[in-house]
């Protein structure tokens, strides 16, 4: 059976392509998740992506991937920031995890340089634009051929 990447993208992600894009580029969410579709059925991976702007949803979703995906590639947005709550369900799930920015956080805004999310993830990719994505699922393919 094909393994399963869970694609998550967090609050105002689904505005990609109007959203300030001098930070976050022209590409829509729609070109996001197609691409991973893509990059993962390159690598024999179901893909599944969730955006929403509920936290509450977030974490239902999270919880349901425990024990049926094999790995999550997160954009946790603004939560990245903020969300224990988020940091904890992820945590819950014990499924390796991948957090992702578009934008280079570092460079940006003191309040987005630190993650509640990077403490349960196995790497973070940061300012490679939405190309970030491609790389997780690609780390991904290495990680779970080698697991
Ligand atoms: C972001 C960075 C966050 O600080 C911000 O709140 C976002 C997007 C990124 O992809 O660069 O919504 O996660």
């Amino acid at each position: 059976m094909a393994h399963t990447i869970l694609v998550l993208n967090g609050p105002n992600l689904n505005m990609l392509g109007k959203r300030e894009p001098t930070i976050y580029g022209h590409e829509t969410l729609a070109d996001v998740e197609q691409l991973c579709v893509e990059v993962g059925s390159g690598h024999g991976f179901a893909v599944q992506c969730l955006q929403t702007n509920h936290e509450g949803v977030m974490i239902d979703r999270i919880h349901a991937a425990r024990g049926t995906v094999a790995g999550i590639v997160i954009n946790p947005g603004a939560w990245t920031h903020t969300s224990v709550a988020i940091h904890d369900a992820l945590a819950a799930a014990e499924v390796p995890v991948l957090e992702v920015h578009i934008s280079n956080v570092h460079k940006r805004e003191a309040f987005r340089h630190h993650s509640y999310v990077s403490l349960v993830a196995v790497g973070v990719i940061a300012g490679f634009g939405t190309h970030g994505y491609k790389l997780a699922i690609d780390h991904f393919a290495k990680l779970l051929k080698t697991a």
